[in-house]
């Protein structure tokens, strides 16, 4: 069996993958760049900086600002951001997450967050969901984000485990790379067209419930 579960955030225990999308879109906007959604699969679950190199990459503005700049430029998006979770509350959990996370906690499996994003923490205390979590990777502690299997690895050790005891939870192309490439095994949240057919997929959090998880690693396990 499991012995643990590493979530994503943004996405996979609420709604903020959206917020984060309209920051950046406000950002480029002010800067001349123009994104669309399907732009924005390219940011999900990647590091704020990285974020901002694809979309002036995007804009075709690579070296355009230096990196009082670029610095700058990073924390009016994070401005913007934060400015929109102020409201965020355990209302916006997404359906199916609380009893996921209860139902875990009743079977002991250890539950840890493996988000690229610095407003973690603050999230899973607007959210009420602190006091489900046993371990947070920070950020700032790993060298290299999504898609490398890092914020995974770290994740896991956490809460006293390896990936390869854990599934992981994800939303993102490079969140699922990252997955694949600790040796968790994962699990998408989200569409066929964003995510590739070659893992197991839900449409809606709804969907991931302990006995789902338990279906999956069984099957990968057999
Ligand atoms: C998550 C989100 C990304 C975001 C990253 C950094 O991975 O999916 O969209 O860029 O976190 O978030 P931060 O809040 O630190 O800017
Ligand atoms: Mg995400």
């Amino acid at each position: 069996m499991f012995k643990g579960v590493l979530f994503d955030l943004d996405g996979v225990l609420t709604d903020t993958a959206e917020y984060h999308y309209q920051a950046w879109q406000r950002l480029g906007k002010e800067i001349g760049i123009t994104i669309d959604r399907a732009f924005n699969e390219e940011l999900k679950g990647v590091s704020r900086e990285d974020s901002l190199k694809l979309l002036l990459a995007h804009g075709g503005r690579t070296n355009a600002f230096d990196s009082e700049q670029f610095a700058e430029l990073a924390q009016r998006k994070n401005e913007y951001y934060v400015e929109m979770i102020q409201q965020v509350g355990p209302k916006d959990v997404y359906p199916g997450i609380l009893d996921l996370l209860k139902h875990l906690k009743k079977e002991e499996i250890k539950i840890s967050l493996a988000s690229a994003s610095k407003n973690g923490p603050f999230l899973l205390e607007k959210m009420a969901l602190m006091s489900y979590f046993d371990g947070i990777a920070d950020p700032a502690e790993v060298a290299k984000g999504k898609p490398d299997p890092e914020i995974f690895q770290l994740a896991a050790e956490k809460v006293g485990l390896t990936a390869a005891e854990c599934i992981g939870i994800e939303d993102a192309k490079a969140g699922i790379q990252a997955i694949l490439a600790s040796g968790a095994l994962p699990i998408g949240v989200g569409r066929p067209a964003d995510l590739g057919t070659d893992i197991v997929l839900v449409a809606s959090t709804k969907e991931l419930t302990i006995e789902l998880l338990t279906s999956v690693w069984q099957t990968a396990n057999k």
